[in-house]
């Protein structure tokens, strides 16, 4: 049976940490599903449509990934795109403690859903999406964090 994954989270902006996930996860399924969630909990420096587009260009070679965007519960864009795997990149023990309980809430609402944590890679154990918008923001390099498209879309949207 072919194995499709969802890859969910705000990617504001996709960082080389999400790329690196995405890339061992292409591996480990048929097809991944990155699902960039408009995130009402964050106030996100790229909208929704600029998050989906930037995605789309950074993962245009891999011929297995999709990018979508959804709104409301993962556990429905699940069963709407047919998913039965949930990845999520794990960076620390405070990233494990907050995933297992989406995890578990999401099998509370959709048993059949399986997660799986990949951990993250060491070269990205402390970037977050948050901190390369923080470096840019101060006229920091962000070269090596995330990929050219997307350096360019932050300097550009800062400036
Ligand atoms: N390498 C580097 N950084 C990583 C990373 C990796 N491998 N994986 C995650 N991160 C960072 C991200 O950049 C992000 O940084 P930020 O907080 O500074 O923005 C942070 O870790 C976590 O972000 P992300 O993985 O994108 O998850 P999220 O918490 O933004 O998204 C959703 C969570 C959208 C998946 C979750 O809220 C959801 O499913 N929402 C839908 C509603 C729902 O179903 N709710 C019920 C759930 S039980």
């Amino acid at each position: 049976m072919r194995k499709k994954a969802i890859y969910p989270g705000t990617f504001d902006p996709l960082t080389n940490g999400h790329l690196n996930i995405i890339q061992r996860a292409c591996k480990l399924f048929d097809s991944v599903v990155v699902a960039v969630a408009k995130s009402t909990s964050k106030t996100p420096l790229f909208d929704m449509q600029e998050r989906v587009a930037l995605a789309k260009q950074a993962l245009a070679s891999y011929a297995n990934v999709t990018v979508v965007d959804f709104e409301g519960l993962l556990v429905d864009l699940a069963q709407q795109q047919q998913a039965e795997i949930i990845v999520r990149g794990v960076r620390s023990i405070a990233d494990f403690e907050y995933e297992t309980q989406m995890a578990g809430m999401n099998r509370k609402l959709m048993p059949e859903l399986e997660t799986i944590f990949l951990t993250t890679h060491s070269d990205w154990a402390d970037l977050s999406s948050t901190l390369v918008r923080d470096i840019a923001r101060h006229q920091g390099n962000i070269s090596t964090f995330v990929p050219a498209n997307i350096e360019q879309a932050v300097l550009q949207k800062l400036r």
